[in-house]
């Protein structure tokens, strides 16, 4: 359906007009002004508490923005979602992934059928699978027990199981290890292999197209690692798993059949860890843990699907979003994790929001007049308030921050979490109201040092905080930014869920491939400045780079 462009709606204009207004008020300004502003600009829903009241709104944006959505039809669009309608057009397929964790019972119905069955009896396979090697039964092929387990795969069949698995450390079952290759650089690939023994190795490839070059290259590699030790192609069904679409693409591989996971093309990479790619994690935190994170998953959906968008809170964040990126011109979305098990849950958000929303045309197949997704990036705190947080404080830049943080630790240790959570509240604190030469002058700071000091503050956060790091807090913290990403996306009329752009590149370097062989004299068409860097490369690689 056509959708009206954004920038002339109304509901943009009105923003527009209200956004110059804004910029006059500071945050001191607007949270002297009214006394309840936490309780208006706060959403307490379960165990997850969203206190975004450091934020340059007042109550007229937020109803501004709440129009918007409305007039974007977000309800309609999320019942599409739900409902199974090819939402991802552009691939015409649905993007069904809140299925994978439907735990009510109710039918999820895709093109007259309900998809629940399928799901059931890979989650059911799934279990049997994970038990088998936490108990000691599956066995490598000369008997032993596995300990090892080394998941390749690359991007959303990456990103998601690697995070969740480090996140859920602390449930793991200590006697398996879990190694991760995704890059095509053999280092990866080749360190790996150093810490581990194959006679306990099990290796799962994960590919939806089990084509994707990395994927299938590291794949290769281990096989072949597998063969020399045991010289029997007899070992690869005993050492390899597949999670896959293209059943047959694996069975030529040769993995048993047996041991191949299907998913489902209504799956997209990024939104697919609670499918068979989260099987990694299944194995790591057991069967009953991992319906734990399926149900915190399922709770965001619910919470996503019928709460009002005024205390819903994927939309309050997707909302807050676009008030930065197409008003202030926001360019940078941080997220700072008060854990150091979330240590990659910046870069998982980096691929979930950058390759859903990185895009330029609209759906009507028009080049956008506005900004869509940020820059996402971050770093877990502290660390990151000795690095860039230098930059936020006083730097030209406008950067909007989501702090996440959880009242309870895993590990109690002396005063660690309390300290931990002390920079939590006080970096945002710091952020928002900063010091002004007024409050420097009063400490005695030397005149000369006044301007370097002061600090602006103004800068605006979210402060998400969390009671506890269980499985089902995971779940619903990462369906709660599946859903912002996808509220966006509707805003700026943009199919989040495909991504053609990374193909561009994919089929220059099958090309440049083979010009890099050794018996390949001549290099294709290229811009001078690529060729050069070709011929560089290929010179070099005989002779060295250094110039006799
Ligand atoms: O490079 C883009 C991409 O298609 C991602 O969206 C996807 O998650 C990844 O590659 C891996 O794809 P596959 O699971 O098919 O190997």
């Amino acid at each position: 359906m056509l959708k009206k462009n954004l920038v002339k709606m109304p509901e943009w204009q009105a923003l527009q007009n209200h956004y110059q207004e804004m910029t006059r008020l500071t945050l001191r300004d607007l949270f002297d002004r009214d006394r309840n502003r936490v309780e208006r600009f706060s959403l307490r829903e379960d165990d997850i508490y969203l206190d975004y009241s450091k934020n340059l709104i007042n109550t007229r944006t937020m109803d501004l923005l709440l129009k918007l959505a409305v007039a974007r039809n977000l309800k309609v669009e999320i019942e599409n979602m739900f409902g199974g309608q090819k939402v991802n057009q552009s691939e015409d397929r649905a993007a069904l992934h809140i299925a994978l964790r439907n735990l009510n019972g109710s039918p999820v119905t895709l093109n007259g059928s309900d998809v629940m069955p399928g799901v059931r009896s890979t989650l059911e396979k799934m279990k049997i699978l994970s038990r088998t090697v936490r108990e000691g039964r599956w066995r490598g092929f000369s008997n032993k027990r596995i300990n090892h387990i080394v998941y390749i795969g690359i991007g959303g069949s990456n990103l998601g199981p690697r995070m969740v698995v480090g996140a859920l450390e602390f449930y793991r079952r200590r006697n398996l290890s879990f190694h991760f290759v995704s890059n095509v650089d053999g280092s990866q690939i080749k360190e790996t292999l150093n810490k581990i023994n194959p006679e306990k190795t099990l290796f799962i490839v994960a590919s939806k197209n089990f084509k994707t070059e990395e994927t299938m290259t590291n794949a290769g590699t281990a096989k072949q690692w597998i063969l020399e030790c045991f010289k029997s192609e007899k070992a690869v069904s005993n050492h390899f798993l597949a999670i896959s679409s293209q059943r047959q693409r694996a069975v030529g591989f040769g993995i048993d059949p047996e041991n191949i996971l299907d998913i489902w093309d209504w799956v997209g990479g990024r939104f697919s860890v609670s499918s068979a790619i989260g099987l990694p994690v299944m194995m790591a935190i057991g069967y009953r843990r991992f319906m734990e994170f399926l149900s915190g998953f399922h709770w965001m959906d619910t919470h996503f699907r019928e709460a009002p968008f005024k205390q819903n809170i994927p939309v309050t964040l997707a909302l807050l979003g676009v008030w930065y990126v197409n008003f202030f011109l926001v360019s940078s979305q941080v997220i700072i994790p008060y854990n150091h098990y979330l240590r990659d849950f910046p870069a998982y958000l980096q691929q979930l929001e950058m390759e859903s929303n990185g895009k330029s045309i609209d759906r009507n197949g028009q080049p956008v007049t506005y900004h869509t997704a940020p820059l996402v990036w971050g770093q877990p705190g502290t660390d990151g308030q000795h690095t860039f947080f230098q930059l936020f404080h006083q730097g030209t830049r406008l950067v909007a921050c989501d702090f996440i943080g959880f009242c309870q630790s895993l590990n109690d240790i002396g005063d660690h979490h309390q300290k931990l959570m002390s920079n939590f509240f006080a970096q945002a604190e710091a952020l928002a109201f900063g010091k002004t030469k007024a409050e420097l002058i009063r400490e005695k700071v030397p005149d000369r040092l006044i301007p370097h000091k002061i600090c602006t503050g103004n800068k605006p956060t979210n402060s998400i905080l969390i009671g506890r790091l269980t499985p089902q807090a995971l779940g619903k913290l990462m369906a709660m930014y599946e859903h912002k990403v996808f509220v966006q996306g509707v805003i700026w009329n943009i199919f989040s869920f495909d991504q053609w752009g990374v193909e561009l590149g994919k089929q220059l370097a099958g090309r440049i491939f083979r010009e890099l062989s050794a018996d390949c004299p001549r290099s294709g068409d290229h811009d001078v400045s690529t060729a050069g860097l070709i011929r560089c490369f290929k010179d070099a690689q005989v002779s060295g780079l250094k110039k006799d």
